[in-house]
């Protein structure tokens, strides 16, 4: 379960900062970036479209994971449940790891990177927020991309996406034992990623 390439694991909840901090970590660095949420996503998005959750995790392909087009609140809610069934999660295992393990080194961020993927990651981050900060942030983001929505029917599709992540019971959000903590709720980002770059940057020039 040990990765060849180096591997940073950047796990936490809706908005909190973690896709955001992987993609400037990624650019720093040169790594390459999976952000797996899409993964569940795709699922989701099928399952809304009348597609068997399993047979869709298995037969996932590169096309299927735009982005853009998977960020709506529906398909966030979707995505939450198909990844409470552990034999989508277990159909998606196998291409994390390998995504995780290539030569030139990778940040996946998600749920469960630290915890299951890649427990020997040497590098794992745990990316918190408060709620309604991190409610503030999707609400914001929905807005600017013409989505109508409300503040509070923003902050409940969080609140509820986070009670059935952490309670689920394969592979909940958690941090890993040995995962640093960066609460984002008064950060500014730069600060979020320079201090992501320089926990990297200890791990790579120190022993591990
Ligand atoms: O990171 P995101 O908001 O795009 O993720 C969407 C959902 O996918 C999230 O609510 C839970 C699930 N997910 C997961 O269970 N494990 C991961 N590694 C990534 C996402």
């Amino acid at each position: 379960m040990t990765t060849n390439g180096f591997t940073v694991a950047i796990d936490g909840p809706a908005a909190s900062g973690k896709g955001t901090i992987s993609k400037a970590v990624a650019a720093h660095f040169g790594f390459a970036h999976l952000d797996t949420g899409l993964l569940y996503r795709a699922v989701g998005a099928k399952v809304l479209l009348g597609v068997d959750a399993v047979a869709a995790a298995s037969g996932l392909v590169p096309d299927d994971l735009d982005g853009d087009a998977l960020r709506t609140p529906e398909i966030a809610q979707e995505a939450s449940k198909v990844a409470a069934l552990p034999d989508v999660r277990a159909a998606l295992v196998d291409f994390q790891r390998s995504f995780a393990a290539r030569a030139g080194g990778a940040v996946l961020d998600g749920r469960d990177i630290g915890t299951v993927i890649c427990p020997g990651a040497q590098v794992k981050l745990f990316v918190i927020a408060d709620a309604k900060v991190r409610a503030r942030r999707r609400f914001a983001e929905l807005s600017g991309k013409g989505i109508e929505t409300t503040f509070d029917a923003v902050l409940a599709d969080v609140q509820a996406r986070d009670a059935r992540d952490m309670g689920r019971a394969d592979a909940p959000l958690r941090p890993a034992e040995d995962a640093v903590q960066i609460d984002t709720s008064d950060m500014k980002i730069a600060d979020a990623v320079a201090a992501a770059v320089a926990l990297i940057e200890a791990k790579r020039a120190g022993p591990s």
